[in-house]
């Protein structure tokens, strides 16, 4: 297929050369087009070199041509990586006063792009605000990862692995047009893949319900959020994704596969079937640790009960713990999540040491809540530790930042 990779001004565009690369070594017919700045990182001789094609990057070049529209017209793929803030603002108000602009807006391609700065300009509202704008339009954004950047700091920011835009630029073309050859990327192309790449992740998100009768139940704060934007970072690294939504208040990312789920009791049936099939599983729900012992058939009337009510309730299940008591194969990894209210980091610790070891998980990802703390869209901040009760990552920002950081410290590259 024909396939424009346009590279903008960050020092990830370095790393862009082995996107070029793979797609070149895969038999795909690449074009690059670098902004100015994407020129002051990498040099248009190794770009030239590495896609075996001239490298355009001038609006003012072959305008007999037409390229400014050419280009973009017959392309089956295009991919930004890296696409900088800069970037990610013009693509979503359509600015086009350079070569990759004006391609872009003349292209009916899927867009697909990988974006990479500095943790603040990618927590930055605007930049948050133009990332939802792309997607709703249909854009695919690959990453960004979280790890060490540029400078002594890390976070959120990291441009991707070649190998994983790749592969999620391959796959949106494909899935626009089925007729076009996704081809495969050789593994002497040198591209490290994701190790979530091809595996199965069951996720659980959201907060279980407890009937009383057909219109009351017990239930809990949790939105869901956390474990839908870990279903979006583990779907973005490759994953084939099976989410467990228990009455989320927040939409489930495109591309994976959800089972509804109300109850405790409905959790661990589908996860105990989900859990099959699966390499990694992360219990991110609020599940309840009690149901009322019965459930009425019909509403339960005050002129029936009278001034008080007393609810007898029965232990629930714990999924986590039969999860990983009941683990299909040794290599499967638990992931378990703990939302205390302590507020003292080593009870808090003290806390997630005692409930790793009496759950059996493999990882514990440990966060604060309270009634105004840890719910929701907003941000959040976790600790994450290992069967011995080591930490081995802590992340703090907003909910798919540390969605990514999550799978950084369980399941490393
Ligand atoms: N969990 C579960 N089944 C339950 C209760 C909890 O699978 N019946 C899982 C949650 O999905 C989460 C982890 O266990 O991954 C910890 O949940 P949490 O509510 O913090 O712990 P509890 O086991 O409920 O312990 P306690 O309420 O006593 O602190």
């Amino acid at each position: 297929m024909k396939v424009v990779v346009g590279i903008t001004g960050g020092i990830a565009a370095y790393k862009a050369v082995g996107v070029v690369r793979a797609l070149v070594l895969a038999g795909h017919d690449v074009h690059v087009v670098p902004t100015a700045a994407a020129l002051r990182f990498v040099g248009r001789p190794t770009l030239e070199a590495i896609s075996r094609n001239p490298v355009e990057s001038d609006l003012y070049e072959g305008v007999a041509e037409v390229r400014h529209v050419a280009l973009g017209q017959t392309a089956d793929l295009i991919v930004i990586a890296p696409a900088t803030a800069n970037t990610l603002a013009k693509l979503a108000v359509g600015l086009a006063d350079d070569l990759l602009g004006t391609t872009v807006l003349a292209s009916s391609a899927p867009l697909v792009v990988a974006p990479a700065m500095h943790t603040g300009m990618w927590e930055h509202p605007a930049t948050q605000a133009n990332v939802r704008t792309l997607e709703a339009r249909g854009v695919v954004v690959v990453g960004p990862a979280s790890g060490q950047l540029t400078g002594a700091d890390a976070g959120a920011g990291r441009m991707s692995e070649p190998g994983d835009i790749v592969e999620a630029a391959l796959d949106a073309a494909t899935a626009a047009n089925p007729d076009l050859d996704r081809a495969v990327v050789p593994e002497t192309a040198g591209v490290s893949h994701d190790r979530l790449a091809g595996r199965t992740v069951l996720i659980s998100a959201g907060g279980t319900r407890e009937p009383l009768d057909p219109v009351r139940f017990l239930g809990n704060s949790s939105t869901g959020s956390q474990g839908v934007a870990l279903a979006a970072a583990a779907r973005d690294r490759g994953a084939a994704v099976v989410l467990l939504a228990a009455n989320l208040e927040v939409p489930a990312p495109e591309g994976v596969r959800v089972v509804p789920v109300t109850s405790a009791q409905a959790m661990l049936d589908a996860a105990r079937a989900e859990a099959q099939a699966a390499d990694l599983v992360i219990m991110a729900a609020a599940v309840a640790d009690y149901r009322p012992a019965t459930t009425a058939e019909t509403k339960l009337k005050k002129a029936d009960l009278g001034d008080a009510l007393t609810v007898e309730l029965v232990r629930n299940p714990d999924v986590l713990a039969t999860l990983a008591a009941e683990r299909p194969r040794p290599d499967q990894v638990v992931v378990g999540f703990a939302a205390e209210t302590e507020a003292d980091p080593e009870r808090l610790l003290a806390l997630g040491r005692e409930k790793i070891a009496a759950k059996g998980a493999d990882f514990l990802v440990l966060n604060e809540v309270g009634f105004d703390r840890g719910f929701g869209p907003g941000e959040t901040a976790v600790t994450v530790i290992d069967r011995e009760g080591r930490v081995i990552g802590e992340a703090s920002g907003t909910k798919p930042s540390v969605a990514a950081a999550i799978l950084d410290a369980v399941a490393p590259a």
